[in-house]
């Protein structure tokens, strides 16, 4: 499914109060989410439910995050992340997201449980430079070396500070 809509440069914003939670199956596919996350994204629950979570995703946004989203979340490890979403007029919103695998009582992945925080804006300033950067490696490549491309120079800044992707998000 190929996202049609054509992002516009208005920024929305939500209360620090408000947390927008979601729902995936094992194939991303939106099962739940609540009405904090319905509102922003200017979509009716009944057009997110049974939608892939790509629905909402922003195309500025290096592939590289969502690689590493992936790969952390089948190997049952959480994952946080900046990222950068589309409403449904185009319009984008930056979250803080925690994504974490939900498990069956035979302790296999059964969906994943996402809960979005306002982003501190000085943090982002940070995190908006290197996703620039990230994203035009990802232009620049071709597409079949696009993630390894940016994902040798994401891995480059951890080295730099000598830490994982974990504690670099959470030490922004
Ligand atoms: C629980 C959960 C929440 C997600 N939340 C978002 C999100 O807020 N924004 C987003 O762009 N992708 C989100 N994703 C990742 C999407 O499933 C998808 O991988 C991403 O939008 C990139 O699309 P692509 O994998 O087709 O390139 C989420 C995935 C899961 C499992």
């Amino acid at each position: 499914m190929k996202n049609k809509i054509k992002p516009t440069k208005h920024e929305v914003f939500f209360p620090e109060d408000r947390i927008l939670v979601s729902k995936t199956n094992t194939e991303g596919i939106i099962t739940y989410c609540n009405d904090s996350f319905i509102e922003i994204s200017g979509y009716r629950e009944s057009e997110l439910l049974g939608q892939p979570h790509k629905l909402v995703r922003h195309p500025d946004m290096p592939r590289v995050i969502f690689s590493l989203l992936w790969e952390t979340l089948k190997s049952k490890r959480e994952f946080n992340a900046y990222i950068k979403n589309m409403a449904k007029n185009g319009d984008y919103y930056w979250v803080f997201a925690n994504i974490t695998p939900s498990y069956s009582s035979n302790n296999e992945i059964q969906g994943y449980y996402s809960v979005r925080r306002k982003p501190e804006p000085d943090k982002l300033n940070y995190i908006q430079n290197l996703y620039l950067e990230l994203f035009e490696i990802e232009q620049q490549s071709t597409a079949k070396n696009a993630i390894a491309e940016s994902r040798y120079k994401l891995d480059s800044v951890l080295n730099g500070r000598e830490m994982g992707y974990d504690e670099f998000v959470l030490s922004i």
